[in-house]
């Protein structure tokens, strides 16, 4: 067992085995989106290095609270399945990778995801081993490229540039949604440093970066209610097409 199974639990899983990809930074904005937003939510930090830990160690007491578990941090007296204990009031768990993730490990972090969103730097060496790596993925996992489990975000851009130019053309020619682009900006820095995230940052300094993350937490909420409805739905006989759910 990766994660905590839980039914009613949405799991979101930041991932892209580049280091310095932005996995830790969106993770915590998200985690941080959650905590304000309420139930409390989890933050799981897979890295050994433990830099979403120590972003949740900087946070103030009087923050909106996350639980934060560090599956890495074995303790003697606890059993896996005991470490990995989720509050009862957490309904959204988010989880943030280490680099270098392959095989059977991507494996393990994608099986039981509600979603999986990949940070992409645009840098040619980045989009090379991005789309190595999205390959991998959508064959280990299985992922279905329209069902909203699966989104890219552009990270730490700048306007115009050849690089993101070629990132976008790069990530339509695959049909997986691209749901923000997110610039290149200390506000993100700032507020890693403080423990928070841009969304409990004063709104006058952060007017140009939180449009783009909200597109982020839109598209997690849209994919919580559609694995809702899904789950509410009943099963679709066999042998039948399933209808296509259109892309935004
Ligand atoms: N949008 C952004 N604007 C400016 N700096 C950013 C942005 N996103 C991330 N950074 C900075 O880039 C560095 C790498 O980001 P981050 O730690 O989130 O990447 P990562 O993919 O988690 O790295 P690793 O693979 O080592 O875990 C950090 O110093 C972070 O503060
Ligand atoms: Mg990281």
């Amino acid at each position: 067992m990766v994660y905590p199974h839980r039914d009613d639990l949405h799991k979101i899983v930041v991932l892209n085995p580049k280091g310095g990809s932005g996995k830790t930074t969106l993770a915590v904005n998200i985690a941080s989106y959650f905590a304000l937003r309420g139930p409390m939510p989890t933050l799981i930090d897979y890295d050994p290095q433990g830099f979403a830990t120590e972003w949740l160690l900087r946070r103030a007491t009087n923050r909106p609270v996350i639980h934060g578990i560090a599956p890495h941090k074995r303790s003697i007296h606890a059993t896996r399945s005991w470490q990995l204990r989720l509050p009862a009031e957490t309904d959204t768990v988010v989880i943030d990778t280490p680099a270098a993730l392959e095989g059977s490990e991507l494996h393990d972090h994608t099986y039981e995801a509600n979603c999986i969103i990949v940070p992409i730097m645009p840098s040619t060496i980045d989009i090379r081993n991005a789309a190595k790596f999205i390959a991998d993925l959508l064959l280990l996992a299985q992922i279905e490229r329209h069902n909203r489990t699966l989104a890219i975000v552009a990270s730490r851009t700048r306007h115009n540039t050849r690089a993101l130019k070629q990132l976008m053309r790069f990530l339509s020619s695959l049909r997986i949604p691209i749901i923000a682009i997110l610039r290149d900006s200390q506000c993100f820095v700032r507020a890693a440093n403080e423990g928070i995230g841009l969304h409990e940052m004063p709104a006058y300094q952060v007017r140009k970066d939180i449009g783009q993350l909200n597109l982020v937490m839109r598209w997690i909420e849209q994919s919580r209610q559609s694995n809702r409805s899904a789950l509410d739905s009943p099963p679709v006989p066999t042998g039948l097409p399933l209808p296509g759910r259109p892309l935004h």
